[in-house]
């Protein structure tokens, strides 16, 4: 499972990755005591229940059950096996992985995602470097021409896809990349007809590479030069790009972010790269889509806080209201900005600067009230009116919370200058004629395990005292569990002492175990300081083992009692003085 990546490379980045800055890197953690908390970025929670802990470097959530160490937190975060997520971590903490330890099925196994992943990063290299070239004098004047500057090509790693049907694909090739994959890549198109083999998908155009949180090129857009259709033509979806689970310019602005405290949402990559261009870094714009939960999730990761640009007109009004819902529903709160004149965000940094943008930003209403105010707010004619009404009373059904709903409603009440319990009443009506909110923000959960809670703090404390293992292999003590599957855990710990695996770090132990209430559980006690102090570990042992022993022993003898009757009343009196004998040694 492992892959090649051999155990001391994998032991010395254990050592040097510290779980709390990687976490930290894609959720906001605040400390809590030895501990960090946060939202949880494996389920939408308003309270943190994410929980991670330096000492024991894991994490574990209360809320959904998720835990593990760094690797596993890749992982699942990512979608990437375990050498993707290891090797990711390498290149993090500085440890050289030699691309030579990889085999060749290994490669061939390597995930189709890492591959196109590769690919996307070889083509964007690829067409930086044409940027440069003679081949992309008119683009650098293009850019020129709308001011963005050298660092900023730089930062969002601006290319150039030149004209020409298979410069890129004889490029590919030259680096051994099979035109296939470069076809999922969405890079290449394969012809259709008689005709064989692929061509490029780009040509002439400023390519605009589309990383995920970690700067890793997921897609392309590629603008055209100057004015013609399509203006922007983008790499298609594929294993690694969802339009709607990724936001444009992250990975590049997610510090400011954290820094300003709120994010700036544009529509478009031009107005990311200008704002950006203008001194203006904590933006990020979704991909030529409407706003979705998911982007909204992952905003959540790096800030509470959003000032979503808007245009004024009818368009720029729906997409508000739906973004509302979805601020709301994320816990966002969110201010909306409206440009005057039906200016961009581009358009309005370089004509009025900085400073002006900034100003805008800062005094932005709450998209809440815009909403109210200016949308569904001021008088209109009796048909205009019921309209809105109407819009209110859609809008307010859909709200997922109740608490908002009743604020909401009076707000909306005012404005609309209709009887709040009107309104309220009709809503009611709308709610109960379908499920119309999907707010589950629960998961799933499977029951609790029955677990002996005796035996349980004894797996724990071998956990927390690894150096207690010898103890507890030579009482024999596993030998008189009730729960099977504690069972076979204190089995496993106990084995690989015996192989010179010491549980140090008991998180990798309990982090191989299958999916489950069991694995869920260890977590989560795991996460919490060793209710144990060193002081007492000794005395807190042999009195878990005695007490287990005693009720084992007790169990036993029960159950001899009821066969040494058993015997009498057959008259076995041979099988019956046997078994008194047992019963006598078990309560010596
Ligand atoms: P805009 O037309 O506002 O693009 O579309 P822009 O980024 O500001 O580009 P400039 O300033 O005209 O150069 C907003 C977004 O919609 C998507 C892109 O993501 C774009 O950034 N879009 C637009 C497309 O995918 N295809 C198109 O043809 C147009
Ligand atoms: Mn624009």
């Amino acid at each position: 499972m492992k892959g090649s990546i051999p155990d001391d490379k994998l032991e010395e980045i254990r050592r040097r990755a510290d779980i709390a800055s990687l976490i930290g890197e894609y959720v906001t953690l605040k400390k809590a005591g030895k501990n960090f908390l946060g939202l949880c970025p494996f389920h939408r929670e308003k309270t943190p229940s994410f929980t991670v802990s330096p000492e024991k470097q894991m994490f574990y959530c209360f809320g959904c059950g998720e835990g593990g160490n760094v690797f596993s937190f890749l992982m699942k975060l990512n979608h990437l096996t375990f050498p993707e997520a290891a090797r990711h971590l390498a290149a993090k903490v500085g440890v050289n992985i030699p691309e030579r330890q990889m085999s060749r099925e290994e490669k061939e196994r390597q995930s189709l995602g890492e591959q196109i992943r590769r690919v996307n990063d070889l083509a964007a290299g690829f067409f930086m470097e044409t940027l440069q070239s003679q081949a992309g004098e008119e683009a650098r004047e293009y850019l020129r021409k709308r001011g963005i500057a050298e660092e900023a090509v730089r930062t969002f790693r601006i290319g150039f896809a030149p004209e020409g049907w298979s410069r890129l694909h004889d490029f590919l090739k030259r680096r051994g990349v099979a035109p296939e994959l470069a076809e999922q890549a969405g890079l290449l198109i394969a012809r259709t007809g008689p005709a064989q083999g692929h061509y490029d998908r780009f040509r002439g155009r400023l390519m605009i590479p589309i990383e995920d949180v970690d700067g890793t090129v997921i897609a392309f857009g590629g603008r055209i030069i100057g004015p013609g259709e399509p203006k922007y033509m983008n790499s298609p979806e594929s294993t690694v790009y969802t339009k709607g689970n990724n936001l444009y310019g992250l990975s590049r602005t997610r510090e400011a972010i954290r820094e300003k405290g709120f994010a700036i949402l544009v529509e478009g990559y031009f107005d990311l790269i200008s704002l950006w261009n203008a001194g203006i870094l904590n933006v990020v714009a979704p991909l030529g889509t409407a706003l979705t939960r998911a982007q909204v999730d992952l905003i959540r990761r790096y800030t509470g806080h959003v000032a979503a640009v808007f245009d004024p007109d009818e368009a720029g009004r729906k997409a508000l209201t739906r973004s509302l819902e979805l601020f709301l529903a994320g816990n966002v709160h969110a201010k909306a900005v409206i440009l005057p004149d039906g200016l961009d965000p581009d358009d309005f940094v370089r004509r009025q600067g900085r400073e002006k943008m900034e100003d805008l930003v800062a005094h932005a209403l709450s998209m809440a009230d815009y909403y109210i105010e200016q949308v569904l707010g001021g008088r209109g004619t009796l048909e205009e009116n019921r309209d809105k009404l109407r819009e209110a009373v859609s809008f307010l059904s859909r709200l997922g919370d109740d608490v908002d709903r009743n604020l909401f409603a009076k707000k909306v009440a005012e404005a609309l200058a209709v009887d709040e319990e009107v309104l309220k009443a009709e809503v009611r009506r709308v709610l109960a004629r379908g499920p119309a909110t999907v707010a589950a923000d629960r998961p799933k959960r499977e029951a609790d395990l029955e677990m002996d809670p005796l035996e349980l703090s004894l797996i724990r404390m071998i956990l927390d005292y690894p150096e207690k293992v010898a103890e507890v292999r030579e009482s024999s003590i596993l030998d008189h569990f009730r729960t099977e599957a504690l069972k076979s855990l204190g089995e496993a710990i106990l084995a690989a002492a015996l192989e010179g695996k010491t549980s140090r770090d008991a998180v990798y132990f309990v982090d191989g175990l299958a999916a489950g209430p069991l694995r869920e559980k260890l977590l989560a006690l795991l996460v919490q300081e060793s209710p144990y102090p060193p002081e007492l570990i000794d005395r807190l042992l042999a009195d878990a083992i005695g007490k287990i022993r005693e009720r084992s022993h007790k169990e036993q003898a029960k159950l001899l009692t009821r066969r040494i009757k058993e015997a009498e009343r057959a008259n076995d009196l041979a099988l019956s003085e046997r078994l008194i004998a047992e019963k006598n040694q078990l309560l010596r």
